[in-house]
C-alpha cells in the first residue's frame, strides 16, 4: 500500500478517495470524510459501490478512466451516501500505478440544485408576470376604443380649431398606447418544427439589418461549418436572432463590430435538462455594453434602456428560445458584450 502518499493527501482541501484495484475503499482524507459526512473506518475496506448510493455514474466515470487509463472528469456526478441523501459533485478519476493498480477520485461539490432550483423559480415567476401583463394588456385595450371613438366624435364637434389640439393628443396617444398592446398581446403560436441550418437563419439576420442600418456596421461571421441540422421553428429563430442584433446595432449606434459566432456545444444543462449537444450561436458587439442598472432585468418585459424602445423584444426571444427547450443568456462589459443562445440537437 502506497503509506508515503497519504500524509500529503491528509491536508488537502479536495476531497480525495483511493481504490484498489478491485474498487475497494483503501484511503479517504479528512476533506473527504466531512464531504460524505462519514468517517474512514466505515467506509476502508468496502467497495465503493456498497458504501454509497446512486453510484451508477461514478461506476461509469471509473470505467472510462480504466478504459482509457487516463484522468476522466464527470461535470454532473450524482452520489448518494446513506445517512444524507444525494450530493452533486464534478469527479476526476484517475489511474495510478504504484505498488499495484489504484484509482484516484477526487470530489468537488457543486451548487447545481441550488441553482437550478433559482432557474426554475426565475421561470415561473416570468411566466405568472408575463400572463399578468397579457390580461392586463387586454383589459386596456378594450376602453382604448372607447376613449378614442369618443374623442373622434368630440372633435367634429368642437367649434374652436384651436381644441382640436387637444382631442389630436388624445387620439395619438390612444393609438400609441394600443400598438404597445398589441405587442404585448402576440399570439402564442405553437412552434412548427423542421430540420433547418443555423446559418441559413443567421445570414437572413445579417442580410436584414446591414439593410437597415445603411453604413458604419460591420457584421463578421465566425461559423462552425460542420454543424449539424437543427430541428426548430426558422421563423420563430429568425425573429431570436433578429432581435439581439438589432440590439447590438442600436446599442452601438450603427457604428461597430458584430460578430455572429456558431459552435457546437457538448454536455449543457438547459432548463432542468441534460443535451448531450447544442447549437451554441453567440452574437458579440463592441458596444457601450448593458446599462449597469438593468442587467438583471433586460428578459423582462417593458424594461428597456432606449428612450423609444418597448422592452419587448429579449422578452420575445427568451419565449422563442425557451419553446425549444434552449437557453439565452449574456456577458457585458463596455466594449463587449457577448448574448448566447444555446439550442439543443436532438
Ligand atoms: N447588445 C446590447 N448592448 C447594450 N445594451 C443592450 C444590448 N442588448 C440589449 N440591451 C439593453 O437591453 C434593453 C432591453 O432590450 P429589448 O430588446 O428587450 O428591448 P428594447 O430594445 O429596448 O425595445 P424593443 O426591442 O421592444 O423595441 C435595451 O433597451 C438595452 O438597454
Ligand atoms: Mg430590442
Amino acid at each position: 500500500m502506497p503509506d508515503a502518499f497519504f500524509p500529503t493527501l491528509e491536508h488537502l482541501a479536495t476531497a480525495v478517495m483511493l481504490l484498489d484495484d478491485q474498487s475497494h475503499i483503501v484511503y479517504l482524507n479528512p476533506a473527504a470524510e466531512n464531504l460524505f459526512a462519514l468517517s474512514s473506518k466505515n467506509l476502508i475496506g468496502y467497495p465503493v459501490q456498497h458504501a454509497f448510493t446512486h453510484t451508477g455514474q461514478l461506476a461509469a466515470a471509473m470505467q472510462q478512466a480504466l478504459d482509457n487509463n487516463a484522468s476522466y472528469i464527470e461535470y454532473d456526478l450524482t452520489l448518494g451516501t446513506y445517512p444524507h441523501g444525494k450530493l452533486h459533485l464534478r469527479c476526476t478519476a484517475t489511474p495510478l500505478l504504484l505498488d499495484k493498480r489504484y484509482l484516484l477520485l477526487e470530489f468537488h461539490p457543486m451548487d447545481r440544485p441550488l441553482k437550478l432550483a433559482r432557474e426554475e423559480q426565475m421561470l415561473d415567476q416570468t411566466q405568472a408576470n408575463r400572463l399578468l401583463l397579457r390580461n392586463l394588456a387586454h383589459e386596456i385595450k378594450n376602453p382604448l376604443g372607447g376613449i378614442r371613438g369618443a374623442a373622434q366624435l368630440l372633435e367634429q364637434e368642437l367649434e374652436k380649431p384651436g381644441l382640436r389640439e387637444y382631442t389630436r393628443v388624445v387620439i395619438q396617444e390612444a393609438d400609441r398606447l394600443r400598438s404597445l398592446m398589441e405587442k404585448l398581446l402576440i399570439p402564442q403560436q405553437a412552434p412548427c418544427f423542421s430540420a433547418l441550418n443555423i446559418h441559413e437563419v443567421l445570414e437572413r439576420v445579417r442580410s436584414l439589418i446591414l439593410a437597415e442600418i445603411p453604413s458604419g456596421l460591420v457584421i463578421q461571421r465566425d461559423y462552425d461549418v460542420s454543424l449539424p441540422p437543427l430541428f426548430g421553428d426558422k421563423e420563430q429563430l429568425i425573429q431570436v436572432m433578429l432581435n439581439i442584433v438589432r440590439n447590438a446595432a442600436q446599442a452601438m449606434q450603427g457604428q461597430g463590430t458584430i460578430i455572429l459566432r456558431t459552435r457546437i456545444a457538448r454536455q449543457v444543462t438547459l432548463i432542468k435538462k441534460r443535451h448531450p449537444m447544442a447549437v451554441m450561436v453567440q452574437v458579440i458587439d463592441n458596444g457601450p455594453g448593458v446599462p449597469e442598472h438593468l442587467r438583471d432585468k433586460i428578459f423582462y418585459p417593458l424594461v428597456s434602456g432606449r428612450p423609444e424602445g418597448h422592452g419587448l423584444g429579449l422578452t420575445l426571444a427568451q419565449d422563442f428560445v425557451s419553446q425549444h427547450q434552449g437557453g439565452i443568456e449574456f456577458d457585458s462589459e463596455p466594449g463587449c458584450t457577448c448574448f448566447t443562445v444555446m439550442l439543443p440537437l436532438q
